[in-house]
């Protein structure tokens, strides 16, 4: 079962960098493959809106060669994407919502004048979120978003971890979240299971 990490966080070794290291660790453990694409380090352009993407159904179509083609194939490779972000003003950072915009249109065929498929159906999606104000008030946003996404594209939402960081006078990984972002690798992966029964 492979698994895609989305990376949003411009910070290698911020909190949320720390939490999908000890994500993937386990994910591994459980015998199955991970990788991880940091989302700076592959510049995905703004969605121009000139629609190019709806007449091709074989593929995104999208008219800009930028970071998004290597990041696609990454996503259309894996059976689970994990969209990793720290949330800033209330949703992911700018990279990430680039790569939505684009990949919520060149990945849906629903907008032209024939209609395409989803090259995403089928898809598992799962998040991991760091942010300063209790999940409810900080991530709640960005959850509800990334589920629309998911149900627009046909994929499978499986859940979100979002753990709050104190600031920087606390240290933000300890035992507890260690335990916990392992447990939830550990539910993924049964969940996933128990699906494919
Ligand atoms: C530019 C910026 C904007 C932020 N906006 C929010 C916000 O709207 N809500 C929130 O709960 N936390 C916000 N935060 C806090 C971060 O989400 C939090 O510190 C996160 O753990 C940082 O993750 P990282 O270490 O992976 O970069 C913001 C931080 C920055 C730098």
């Amino acid at each position: 079962m492979k698994l895609c990490v989305l990376m949003g966080s411009p910070r290698r070794e911020g909190n949320t960098a720390s939490l999908v290291g000890e994500f993937l660790s386990q994910w591994e453990e459980l015998g199955q493959e991970g990788e991880i694409l940091w989302l700076y380090d592959h510049p995905i352009n703004p969605c121009l809106g000139c629609m190019a993407c709806q007449e091709r159904f074989d593929s995104l179509g999208c008219v800009q060669q930028d970071g998004l083609e290597p990041v696609f194939s990454a996503m259309s490779g894996a059976d689970v994407i994990l969209f990793a972000t720290p949330i800033y003003a209330w949703y992911c950072t700018a990279p990430m919502k680039a790569l939505l915009d684009r990949v919520v249109y060149a990945g849906n065929k629903n907008y032209g004048v024939r209609k395409g498929p989803a090259l995403l159906e089928g898809k598992r999606a799962a998040s991991i979120v760091t942010c300063g104000y209790p999940a409810e008030k900080g991530a709640d946003l960005w959850e509800a978003g990334l589920k629309r996404v998911c149900r627009h594209s046909k994929m499978e939402y499986m859940g979100m971890f979002c753990r709050r960081d104190l600031g920087r006078s606390v240290s933000f990984l300890d035992e507890e979240k260690i335990v916990e972002v392992r447990d939830f690798a550990r539910a993924l992966h049964l969940a996933i299971k128990v699906d494919e029964l």
